[in-house]
């Protein structure tokens, strides 16, 4: 066991910290984007079968190899299944390694909206109708295009990197004091939210919205593709992040127990935050009709600058929520993929701290630049704000799947997977019957590879939709896909084949 890992002070803070690295913008933005896209009711059942099917399992499973082998995603496999496992696992690390870079910048814009808001920004706007279309910008959009077209957001990335390193200074004991004031908090803020949006006239309709099923909706393919994505995403699956903080667990723990609980938080988060943002859009009169980032950006602030009284002051809890949910989620980023490099190199946490700083704000940066470069993207064709849409394409739309798929693949048909199922059933209270073993050797594999061909089939584009499926775009997204490829896979051979430092004890 290799010195100075650390642990939870408790099972509470290793639960709060869990859900706080699930509860992150995918729950309050992502979420409802999702949701309306799918035809709001439709989304219900395709959502809660995902998250029985494949969210608690895949979540039972992450934790469970965690917990046996007391090491991070990439050392955990090689001593599951050996070499090519372990490549597998460096491929997640550093899919999660390009998403800690712009789900910072994500959060360095929201500093600087944060600072819109708490400045003149939220000025009481009138009640009119209004459908967010390509270039029909409103106040609020225009002060995000403008802010991202300066060299503030520059700023606020570091300010954001700063952060995180403070809160993963001491690993588990950090983050640990950090969660137990964030996660409560941003229940508080949410509830406040919620209260304010079904208090609204009208605020109900939205409510309706998202539950009056449509059954002809979830006879589409693409429903259930978004559903079982959006798990994956919203549950910080597929890269070993909840692999990491299991390892920090005592040897026993029930991770059946701890999955539901972390899933179930999660997904009632992201059930009322789809509460709140639906009543307040719908008692706005505003048509949620947006990709996720602008839904973020300005769609929902714009509902929020028409709310009769403390415009101002929600505006700002808005942003404060986002900041925190976002920390909370990007440090488990940053940390699985520092401790996926202790665990190989016996390197000291300070040391991977610099490194991973420095990579990962250049990273950040690059996708902060304002430099227009496709002026026919309205305002929207800054370099970062387009590379950014590339890669989320690629490393979030495909990585957090094609991670998933290899797990369970690995999981179970490179190891004897009842070893596993035995060593969960020891401290578990709900035993896992014979019916995970055929969940996870043949339904999994199945239907995740079902998702990824579906996806490849329906090609979209990613957060700017149609507009950035066409013309010079597609040959962007083209490089992007072949610049995934060879960074992921060339990247994993090479961590994988560098020699490790740590004794790697018995296979479990
Ligand atoms: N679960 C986080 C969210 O909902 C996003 C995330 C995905 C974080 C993968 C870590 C790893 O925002």
């Amino acid at each position: 066991m290799p010195e100075g890992r650390g642990s939870w002070g408790s099972k509470l803070g290793f639960l709060l910290a869990a859900s706080g690295s699930a509860i992150g913008l995918g729950n309050i933005v992502f979420f409802p984007a999702n949701a309306y896209t799918y035809g709001g009711g439709a989304f219900y059942l395709p959502y809660l079968i995902a998250l029985f099917v494949i969210g608690i399992p895949l979540m039972i499973l992450e934790l469970g190899i965690g917990r046996m082998t007391r090491r991070s995603m990439p050392t955990a496999l090689k001593l599951i299944g050996g070499t090519r496992a372990e490549l597998a696992g460096w491929f997640g690390v550093l899919n999660a390694g390009i998403i800690t870079m712009y789900y910072i910048t994500l959060l360095g814009w929201v500093v600087g909206m944060l600072v819109g808001a708490a400045r003149s920004l939220w000025q009481h706007a009138e009640l009119a109708a209004f459908t967010p279309a390509p270039g029909a910008l409103t106040e609020v959009g225009t002060f995000f295009f403008d802010m991202i077209s300066g060299w503030c957001p520059v700023l606020f990335v570091v300010i954001v990197w700063l952060l995180n390193l403070l809160v993963v200074v001491k690993g588990a004991r950090s983050i640990e004091a950090v969660v137990k004031i964030f996660v409560p908090l941003m229940w508080l803020i949410m509830i406040v939210l919620i209260v304010r949006g079904v208090t609204m006239p009208n605020g109900v309709q939205g409510i309706f919205f998202l539950f009056t099923p449509d059954v002809a909706a979830m006879t589409q393919p693409a429903v259930w593709k978004g559903a079982f994505s959006q798990m994956f995403f919203t549950l910080s699956l597929g890269f070993g992040i909840m692999t990491a903080y299991a390892s920090y667990l005592p040897k026993k723990t029930d991770d059946v127990q701890s999955a539901t609980t972390i899933s179930l938080m999660n997904c009632s988060f992201e059930f009322i935050a789809g509460l709140a943002i639906f009543s307040l859009l719908f008692a706005c009169a505003i048509v949620p009709k947006a990709s996720t980032l602008s839904m973020m950006f300005w769609v929902v602030p714009e509902g929020i600058t028409r709310i009769p009284v403390m415009a101002q002051a929600f505006g700002v809890l808005f942003f404060a929520l986002l900041l925190v949910a976002g920390l909370t989620s990007s440090v488990s980023l940053v940390e699985a993929v520092v401790i996926s490099l202790m665990d190989k190199f016996a390197l000291q946490r300070r040391h991977v701290l610099i490194g991973v700083f420095g990579v990962g704000l250049t990273g950040s940066i690059a996708f902060a630049l304002p430099t227009v470069v496709d002026t026919g993207l309205d305002h929207c064709g800054t370099f970062g704000l387009s590379l950014l849409d590339l890669v989320d394409h690629w490393a979030f739309g495909y990585g957090l799947l094609v991670c998933g798929l290899l797990e369970v693949v690995i999981l179970g048909w490179l190891f004897d997977l009842r070893r596993l199922v035995a060593f969960i059933n020891e401290s578990a209270r709900f035993k896992l019957g014979r019916s995970f073993v055929v969940l996870v050797r043949y339904v999994l594999p199945l239907l995740i590879l079902t998702i990824v061909v579906l996806s490849i089939v329906e090609e979209t584009g990613g957060l700017y939709g149609h507009r950035m499926a066409t013309g010079s775009i597609r040959g962007l997204h083209i490089i992007a896909f072949g610049g995934w490829l060879v960074l992921g896979i060339g990247g994993a051979i090479l961590l994988t084949l560098l020699r490790r430092r740590t004794p790697l004890e018995e296979a479990p």
